[in-house]
């Protein structure tokens, strides 16, 4: 899962920890593994906003405090949907904002074609949906602001 693999602990610490791995040029489009592109380009930059390093050491935070593995998928899918894959509205429009989209053209295409169905971000649908890797998505979820994705992940604290 590339949420638990973006490193729960360490993003509780405060500290994001970015691989060395770098995808093959016929991976441009689309890598199942998050690359050093996934994490400078991607998550690094987002970390300068102050909400986003919150929430994202809310979600390292809640990982660990999760006492069930079906709490713990829950969370993965939050976060899936959310920081990784996720849609937002920004006056009105809607924008890429998960970093598996803005560091993979293939996906980013994807997301906003018309073989994805956008859903609102709805804690209860989003949590029970599951993730893969594998594929491209056929179904995402938009946040409506930064402030959505934190009430989530202030319910599991
Ligand atoms: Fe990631």
């Amino acid at each position: 899962m590339r949420t638990a693999r973006c490193g729960s602990a360490l993003l509780r610490t405060k500290k994001h920890r970015v691989t060395n791995f770098i995808r093959d040029k016929k991976d441009l489009d689309y890598t199942p593994l998050p690359d050093i592109f996934h994490d400078v380009f991607g998550h690094i930059p987002y970390l300068a906003i102050p909400q986003y390093a919150r929430i994202i050491e809310k979600f390292g935070r809640a990982m660990l405090h999760a006492k069930t593995e079906a709490d713990r998928s829950k969370l993965v899918s939050l976060g899936w949907y959310g920081y990784e894959f996720g849609l937002i509205k920004e006056n009105g429009e809607m924008k890429a904002f998960g970093t598996g989209l803005i560091s993979s053209q293939g996906e980013l295409e994807n997301a906003f074609s018309e073989n994805v169905l956008k859903l609102p971000y709805d804690a209860e649908i989003v949590s029970n949906t599951p993730i893969s890797a594998h594929e491209f998505h056929k179904k995402l979820f938009v946040l409506e602001n930064l402030d959505q994705l934190e009430e989530v992940v202030d319910r599991w604290l």
